[in-house]
């Protein structure tokens, strides 16, 4: 490929099978010559997947539930020992909501599964930033990501709460990434993502209306998972060192269509 990554050190959160945006983003960054650290739930990595993931790519698995303090302390503390060294780029693939997993409506929840699904989602990412920037973790330069859907701007009815969250969690990005570039020069960003068949992506309500729908709309077509990947290896890479504090759609360019003759056919 291109050695875009070489020499650079991660931590990848979130590949659960082999359709997880964050599995396809590993396996790029192997191939990029990049070193890092897998990590997921404790729960999902008892599914058995990740180590094949980790096989593959020559990495450890470090567990962690990433709404825990202390579990990201020794996610971030194992990776600087087991990489040799600072980390260069970070990868947040994590998303679940509790009122979409056991069909409550948007507009009557139970706001608890909302505080547990807000925690995970949105909260988590600032948890890890957190983490990472009270122990001095990042290099100089060094990149972080989050993945992030449209729902946070326009309306998804289906999409339930995690619009929600995912508004919460680009605000973080900006927030958090003024302080990481003034002291640390890191940047953070979130790729907005078209929907993906992936283990989230088809817990969504009508998803497959969805995918087809956002597919006729967008003169590219949807971004596959594996293309996603090859963004986010270009947003770790030195090629893209002053893009921090935004929001990247990457969703071949559904974000700003307002209808296409695809669409417009079922109408006429
Ligand atoms: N699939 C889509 O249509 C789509 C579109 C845009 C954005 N995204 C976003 O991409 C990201 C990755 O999702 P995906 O589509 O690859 O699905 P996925 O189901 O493969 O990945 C979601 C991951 O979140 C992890 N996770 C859940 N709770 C966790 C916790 N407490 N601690 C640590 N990890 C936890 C899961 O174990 C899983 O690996 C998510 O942020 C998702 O919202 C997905």
């Amino acid at each position: 490929m291109y050695n875009l990554l070489k020499g650079k050190k991660g931590i990848i959160f979130g590949a659960l099978n082999e359709h997880s945006i964050a599995w396809k983003t590993a396996e790029r960054a192997k191939e990029e010559g990049a070193e890092f650290v897998l990590t997921n739930a404790p729960a999902s990595i008892r599914m058995g997947q990740l180590e094949v993931l980790a096989k593959k790519t020559g990495s450890q698995i470090i567990p962690a539930d990433a709404t825990s303090i202390e579990d990201l302390e020794n996610l971030v503390e194992k990776s600087v020992e087991i990489l040799g060294g600072k980390i260069d780029f970070v990868l947040h693939s994590i998303g679940m909501s509790v009122n979409v997993r056991k069909g409550k409506p948007y507009t009557d929840p139970n706001y608890d599964f909302t505080t547990k699904g807000w925690d995970v989602s949105a909260v988590s990412f600032h948890k890890t930033m957190n983490v990472l920037f009270k122990k001095k973790a990042m290099n100089n330069w060094g990149s972080i990501v989050a993945l992030t859907y449209m729902a946070a701007q326009r309306v998804f009815p289906d999409y339930n709460d995690m619009a929600d969250n995912k508004a919460y969690l680009e605000s973080i990005a900006r927030s958090f990434g003024y302080y990481f570039g003034r002291d640390f020069k890191v940047r953070v960003n979130t790729i907005s993502q078209s929907p993906t068949p992936t283990t989230a992506g088809n817990g969504v309500k009508g998803f497959d209306g969805f995918i087809n729908f956002s597919e006729k709309m967008s003169p590219l077509g949807n971004a596959t998972a594996l293309e996603c990947a090859d963004y986010t290896i270009s947003m770790f890479s030195d090629l893209t060192r002053k893009v921090t504090l935004q929001n990247l759609f990457h969703d071949g360019g559904f974000s700003n269509m307002g209808v296409s003759d695809a669409v417009m056919e079922n109408f006429e």
